[in-house]
């Protein structure tokens, strides 16, 4: 099952344990794994009822992670080196902000043709879906557990970090009523501010094709 097929299936999970949280954890905070990742967010709003502070998914941190990995294993340096950020669905709509991307310090660009460049992205976006086929019967787990970690320590401690997240928007990067993976500052409130990023019109174009993908699949829900 690639990440659209699961929309159904997991939508009537993801129904029955919304309402359990409803009831019995009122005033938690909740960070969505599930895939269609962005989908389900929206589900989980929709039907906790939850302000969309106390509702983000799990992705960009992720894919972020990724995309580094990538280009670290590319360029013989660590992760450590390179800085990124990875917006968008957790889907074939990822996108990674070039113009963030640097290496200690230093564009991408200088570094990586866009063809070579191209070819990372296009493995970053099929990293879950590669996982997938070795494991057959799994998926992913270490990497997602590692940027679950992060999150909810944002969340107890209250430390204000900018991540990707998936988000609810309203007006953000003129997208409204889909989650989708934009920077955020986390607290123990949850998706305090969403951040407005410069994008150039490209990027921001990807951003608003990624709305739009998530925003047909929700379409596709019964809410
Ligand atoms: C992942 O990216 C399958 O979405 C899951 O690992």
């Amino acid at each position: 099952m690639d990440r659209a097929d699961l929309l159904n299936k997991n939508a009537g999970i993801i129904r029955g344990i919304s309402t359990s949280i409803k009831s019995l954890a009122p005033n938690s905070t909740i960070i969505v794994v599930t895939n269609p990742l962005d989908v389900m967010a929206y589900l989980v709003m929709k039907i906790t009822g939850f302000g969309k502070s106390r509702v983000m998914g799990m992705a960009g941190m992720l894919d972020t992670a990724r995309f580094k990995s990538f280009i670290a294993e590319e360029l013989d340096c660590s992760p450590k080196d390179i800085d990124a950020v990875v917006l968008g669905s957790h889907g074939n709509h990822m996108v990674p902000v070039i113009d963030k991307t640097t290496v200690k310090g230093k564009p991408i660009t200088e570094f990586l043709s866009d063809s070579e460049l191209s070819v990372i992205i296009e493995k970053t976006i099929n990293a879950g879906a590669e996982i997938v086929k070795y494991l057959k019967k799994g998926s992913a787990y270490f990497a997602p557990a590692s940027a679950i970690a992060k999150m909810v320590m944002a969340i107890a401690n209250d430390s204000r970090e900018e991540m990707p997240v998936s988000a609810y928007l309203e007006g953000e990067y003129g997208i409204n009523d889909v989650f989708i993976g934009v920077p955020a500052v986390i607290s123990s409130r949850g998706v305090e501010k969403v951040e407005i990023f410069e994008l150039d019109h490209d990027t921001m174009e990807k951003l608003k094709a990624a709305a739009e993908e998530v925003r047909s699949n929700i379409s596709l829900l019964s809410l």
